[in-house]
């Protein structure tokens, strides 16, 4: 059973997802929990090889299959190694990006039919699924400028990766789909998911985030 905290961030390219986790997790440390902070793809020493190999611009546009595959060999692994023994611990998750990317980059956007997202999810992710995401809503153009520019500015990212991945240099149609399959995500999981208007400011969304937190996910901790 688990007994810590999921949290998942969704969003398209440079929404904010990655500064948010980092203030999230500034947020719950100075409380005294322990946080994981981590990433998908990624997050254990396997899945972040696997890492290197989906987002470098220099592989040939793949098989949408081949690559959810990849994506859920990754997420088996980071589940295994790194999600379920902090969840078990009592400790905070928070995980920027998570099965909904793959939901939204490789089915709602690219051809791979949903039935295989829900069955691999069902057979990878089960019952590890986040108590809480966090979808970060903006329009493509502004997320893509942002990405865009604090590699301008070489402003090094939160997330550590300096150039354009594979993804992020997709053209504006696709980043449109990508904004809309979050959406959409977001209104298929009500439940879980809470949508914030990431045109904000960044100390403005944390706030936000954080009365989510304390009013859904620590009062049903109760
Ligand atoms: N609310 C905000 N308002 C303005 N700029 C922001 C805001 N949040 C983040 N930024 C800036 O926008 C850029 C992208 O932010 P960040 O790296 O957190 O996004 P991301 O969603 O993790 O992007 P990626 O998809 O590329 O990983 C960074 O330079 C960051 O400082
Ligand atoms: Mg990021």
């Amino acid at each position: 059973m688990n007994q810590g905290h999921f949290i998942t961030f969704e969003g398209g390219e440079g929404a904010g997802k990655s500064t948010q986790v980092k203030l999230l997790a500034e947020r719950l440390q100075a409380l005294g929990h322990t946080v994981v902070v981590t990433r998908e793809p990624g997050g254990s020493p396997f899945a972040e090889k696997l890492r290197e190999l989906l987002l470098d611009p220099a592989t040939p546009p793949h098989d949408a299959l081949a690559e959810a595959l990849i994506f859920y060999a990754a997420r088996a692994d980071h589940l295994n190694k790194t999600i379920r023994p902090a969840l078990f611990a009592g400790n905070w998750v928070l995980c920027d990006r998570f099965a909904d990317s793959t939901r939204v980059y490789q089915s709602m956007a690219s051809t791979l039919p949903t039935d295989v997202c829900d069955k691999l999810d069902d057979i990878v992710v089960g019952e590890t699924q986040p108590g809480l995401t966090v979808v970060m809503d903006i329009i493509a153009e502004e997320g893509l400028a942002r990405a865009h520019a604090r590699r301008l500015e070489g402003v090094a990212p939160v997330d550590g990766e300096p150039e354009a991945d594979r993804y992020e240099a997709r053209d504006l149609t696709y980043h449109r789909a990508l904004r809309e399959g979050f959406l959409q995500v977001a209104k298929m999981n009500p439940d879980r998911c809470f949508v914030v208007d990431a045109s904000d400011e960044a100390e403005v969304i944390a706030e936000k985030v954080w009365s989510k937190i304390a009013t859904q996910v620590l009062r049903e901790a109760l």
